[in-house]
């Protein structure tokens, strides 16, 4: 049986990321592979509830953290482990990067208490003592904020997070650039602010690099 492979997807709000989650899947069938393609928030009947209360409603910004994780947790037993130990490739669009980019930094949320929780929440059954479940690869679509902000006015009525202001869109981004630099081997930095042609050509090389597809 094949090798479950957890793969992440993340970028601020307008960054494009979305649509290459759908062609990556195709890809893998295409060669062979099962694959989930899921969310954060959500991905399961709970964390779709969580994900309504935090995306629409007003809490403060611990609140805001432990409804992300108590979906993450829901999500990771219901979903993405027993994905993995069926071998499946799974594709999340968003996991725990996104909580330190945005409650973390966005919000100005202690990291301390958001890393504690990643340390609880990502402990699951079946992996080495200490070890935390994490995707082997993240996908980070850089865009510059500027940019999102011009994609994303004039689109659908905007959730809670997607009407803030540039400042904390800027925040955001530097939240991601920190994950990036505290572990740069689970990243793929990918330039968004290109056709989109050319940033799914970044997204395939960076699997084919790995070898994780022809
Ligand atoms: P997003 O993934 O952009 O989905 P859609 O394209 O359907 O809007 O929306 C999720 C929002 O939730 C996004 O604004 C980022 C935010 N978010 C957090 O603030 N913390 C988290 O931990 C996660 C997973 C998402």
């Amino acid at each position: 049986m094949k090798q479950g492979l957890f793969i992440s997807f993340e970028g601020i709000d307008g960054a494009g990321k979305s649509s290459h989650v759908e062609r990556l899947a195709e890809m893998f069938r295409s060669q062979g592979r099962a694959v989930t393609v899921t969310r954060e928030p959500g991905g399961t009947p709970l964390a779709e509830q969580l994900r309504t209360l935090a995306l629409n409603e007003a809490m403060d910004a611990l609140t805001e953290a432990l409804l992300m994780f108590a979906a993450r947790r829901d999500h990771l037993l219901q979903v993405i482990e027993p994905a993995l130990a069926s071998g499946d490739v799974v594709l999340c669009d968003r996991f725990t990067d996104a909580t330190f980019a945005y409650q973390g930094h966005g919000r100005g949320f202690d990291l301390e208490v958001l890393a504690a929780l990643e340390r609880w929440v990502q402990s699951v059954p079946g992996l080495p003592t200490g070890a935390l479940r994490q995707p082997q690869l993240t996908l980070w679509f850089d865009l510059p904020p500027e940019i999102a902000a011009q994609r994303l006015a004039g689109a659908r009525l905007p959730d809670k997070f997607e009407s803030q202001p540039l400042p904390f869109f800027q925040r955001v981004a530097a939240g991601y650039a920190a994950r990036l630099a505290a572990d740069p081997s689970r990243f793929a930095r990918i330039q968004a602010d290109q056709p989109r042609e050319m940033v799914w050509d970044a997204v395939h090389n960076a699997l084919r690099a790995r070898g994780w597809l022809r």
